[in-house]
């Protein structure tokens, strides 16, 4: 049989396998509740404008309603036959008020109907991870709070390079994540513009009111020119490439907390309810959440790649491969929205091991920066040559297998004689990291000033 909502030229069905790769309702059924809004929107301009006599607006609404509710309901059957979202809609309509259903379509076409929905779609969904960046970062800042004093080694290269404060560490991501609603809101804003009404490509002869469902679906204005209106995705591309950074910084800092619960650093533990034992090994605690935050990034960036090379070298307007940004943007936004609850439930669930963290923020010479510093402040050493001197000693304590601070006097001054025993109080990592007070820096009085910014601006963790 051939399809009742596009076959008039039609004699016969498609070929199986031609249904198999056409078919789009398996995963375009998320786009129901969008689908029906912008139906009623369009329905009510239709009526608005004298297109359609509000009879018919009457009865369109209803049944739609009347859809929508057997959608939520669970008792709505959606048939592969007629292929996607906006055809099983539509048939169900006609089934509940007859012929009247196929007015609904004037002056539309699937192609500005499935930019609309997916528009909607994906600003809602938009909404909703900002909402949960929202609550990683405060999580994030109480614990930077929490910890604005712990100290723990500050890695370059992964190589100890100065001791820095926990709630320091912790709120360089908070950071990163206020980028990443900064780049959430940039796409939001500019995904903004109705395409609905632009119809098949070229705009329609019909007197719609363009700037009545753009409003009325809360879009700033309708997209200007109708050929772009149909064959954007830039929104999809945007939306996605903000979640892959986001998703980058996540799996960064799930590397950290792979790292940071290894017996070798031991400087975060997670409780039961965020690692895995093993079937093999009884002492094992995996941190399998940290390791799927970091995996599941993968595809993430994966479906940005991939709908970005499905739209190169598409020719305007509209193309059926445009279908294929709906699987991508729908799994790679909900990865990261599981991401986000992981991360922030992990992050709500770790105890830093502040004794450990300590003990390991002093090792690899982490304070040779500050005896060097303490050479030039002190001594009047040129940087260059306060950094010899301090390679100097760092090469002699090393010989002796000792800290910097287990020196004698004497052997300091083997080295610059003018060294006094004051400068023993630059080599402890409290006083290092109490010393760096320039702005942006680990001391714990800025970490406990910007945390308590960062908790106050994001209001109360939910
Ligand atoms: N399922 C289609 C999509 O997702 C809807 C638009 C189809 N348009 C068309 N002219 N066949 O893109």
């Amino acid at each position: 049989m051939s399809n009742r909502m596009w076959g008039g030229r039609y004699e016969t069905g498609p070929a199986e396998i031609m249904e198999e790769i056409n078919v789009s309702i398996d995963f375009d059924k998320r786009l129901a509740a969008p689908d029906i809004r912008g139906s009623l929107a369009h329905a009510a301009m239709l009526g608005a404008t004298g297109i359609l006599p509000e009879a018919d607006v009457a009865a369109i609404r209803t049944g739609l309603e009347t859809v929508r509710g057997e959608i939520e309901a669970g008792t709505f059957t959606f048939s592969r036959a007629l292929e996607d979202i906006h055809m099983n809609v539509e048939s169900r309509l006609r089934d509940l008020i007859g012929p009247t259903a196929g007015r609904l379509h004037t002056a539309r076409s699937r192609n500005d109907q499935v930019a609309t929905d997916m528009k909607l779609w994906v600003r809602d969904t938009l909404d909703g991870l900002d909402g949960q960046v929202a609550d990683l970062m405060s999580a994030l800042a109480e614990a930077a709070l929490a910890h604005a004093d712990a100290v723990m080694p500050g890695f370059t290269h992964l190589q100890s390079a100065q001791p820095v404060t926990f709630g320091h560490h912790l709120l360089a991501y908070v950071e990163m994540l206020a980028r990443d609603r900064g780049r959430l809101a940039d796409a939001r804003a500019r995904l903004n513009e109705c395409p609905l009404g632009a119809a098949a490509l070229a705009g329609t002869s019909f007197p719609i009111d363009r700037h009545m469902t753009a409003s009325a679906l809360g879009f700033d204005r309708p997209a200007a020119n109708s050929l772009d209106a149909v064959a954007d995705r830039d929104f999809v591309l945007e939306s996605l490439s903000a979640a892959a950074i986001c998703a980058i910084h996540l799996s960064r800092f799930a590397e950290e907390i792979v790292l940071w619960t290894t017996p070798q650093f031991d400087f975060v533990a997670l409780s039961d309810a965020f690692t895995t034992g093993s079937s093999i090994m009884p002492q094992k605690r995996n941190p399998d959440a940290a390791e799927l935050v970091r995996g599941k990034s993968g595809r993430v960036l994966g479906a940005l790649q991939a709908l970005l090379v499905v739209l190169k070298g598409l020719p305007l307007a509209y193309g059926k491969d445009m279908q294929e940004d709906k699987e991508g943007a729908f799994d790679a936004l909900h990865t990261l929205s599981l991401c986000l609850a992981a991360t922030a439930g992990m992050v709500r669930d770790m105890t830093p091991k502040r004794a450990s963290m300590r003990r390991w923020a002093g090792a690899g010479y982490a304070t040779a920066t500050d005896l060097a510093d303490w050479l030039v402040r002190v001594l009047g050493l040129p940087f260059r040559d306060a950094h010899h001197a301090t390679g100097r000693l760092v090469a002699l304590a090393f010989a002796r297998n000792a800290g910097l601070e287990e020196l004698s006097l004497d052997e300091m001054r083997s080295v610059e004689p003018r060294i006094t025993q004051a400068v023993y109080e630059v080599l402890g990592v409290d006083a290092s990291v109490r010393s760096r007070t320039s702005y942006g820096g680990t001391a714990p009085e800025n970490v406990r000033a910007q945390a308590q910014g960062w908790i106050d601006r994001l209001g109360k963790p939910a």
